[in-house]
């Protein structure tokens, strides 16, 4: 009966000590300031960011300038998912703009390593994504250079598209190989993340959840109420 109760005491700490990362992908983009401001005051652990350049993916959005007007908003850290290429010649400006995280996709550069060492010339955390269909092959050698591997679980482009779940053996391996190589990596999911997926996405060993639809619009768009559903389901 102990072991069991310990057993489950043990898996509801790790749950709940589960981050959330609203996107304000979906936030209104009129007034993205006192939004960001309104997520700090909801409870968010980061703010996600994502920056699309409609060459990486079909879809343009926010640049540096605007996350350098965002800054005075907030003083969560601003979790960056940089969706664009070519991403090199932009890191110095997304770390002076006021990025904490900045996360890159493989396929955007030609040189992974480089692209590491650039966003530590900043001091930024980095960040490594991988597409639904991409495999863990192409980050594996560099993971321990990494502080956060972000697993999309939509194909990147826009909110609101549904949860992929054929990408949770892909997290569920990546959370092996980080505890076997003692790692220190956060492990985000992204994409289609609701109050019915949180969950699963949980166990299977993320421990950053990104949302950006169902915070902003499920419970007539009660932010607090939103991201603690997510952190708690
Ligand atoms: C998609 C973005 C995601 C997306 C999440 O390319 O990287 O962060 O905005 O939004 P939802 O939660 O609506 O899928
Ligand atoms: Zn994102």
């Amino acid at each position: 009966f102990f072991d069991i109760l310990i057993f489950k005491t043990i898996n509801k700490l790790v749950m709940t000590s589960v981050k959330i990362s609203p996107s304000i992908l979906s936030c209104d983009f009129s007034k993205i300031g006192s939004e960001v401001e309104a997520l700090e005051k909801a409870g968010a652990d980061y703010i996600h960011v994502d920056v699309m350049d409609g060459h990486f993916v079909p879809n343009l959005t926010i640049g540096p300038d605007v996350i350098k007007k965002i800054r005075p908003y907030s003083k969560k850290i601003f979790d960056v998912h940089l969706m664009i290429s070519p991403v090199d010649k932009y890191i110095e400006q997304f770390a002076n703009a006021g990025s904490d995280i900045i996360t890159f996709h493989p396929e955007a550069t030609e040189n992974i390593d480089h692209t590491i060492s650039l966003i530590k010339k900043f001091n930024k955390k980095v960040g490594i994504s991988l597409k639904p269909k991409s495999e863990i092959s192409l980050i594996k050698n560099f993971l321990k250079k990494v502080d956060l591997v972000l697993i999309m679980s939509v194909e990147p482009g826009f909110g609101g598209q549904k949860f992929m779940p054929e990408v949770l053996p892909k997290l569920e391996e990546l959370k092996k190989i980080i505890d076997n190589e003692k790692y220190k990596i956060d492990l985000e999911i992204d994409g289609g993340i609701n109050f019915k997926n949180s969950k699963m996405a949980k166990e299977a060993g993320a421990n950053i959840l990104v949302s950006g639809s169902t915070i902003f619009k499920e419970n007539n768009g009660d932010l607090k109420k939103n991201i603690n559903l997510l952190r708690n389901n």
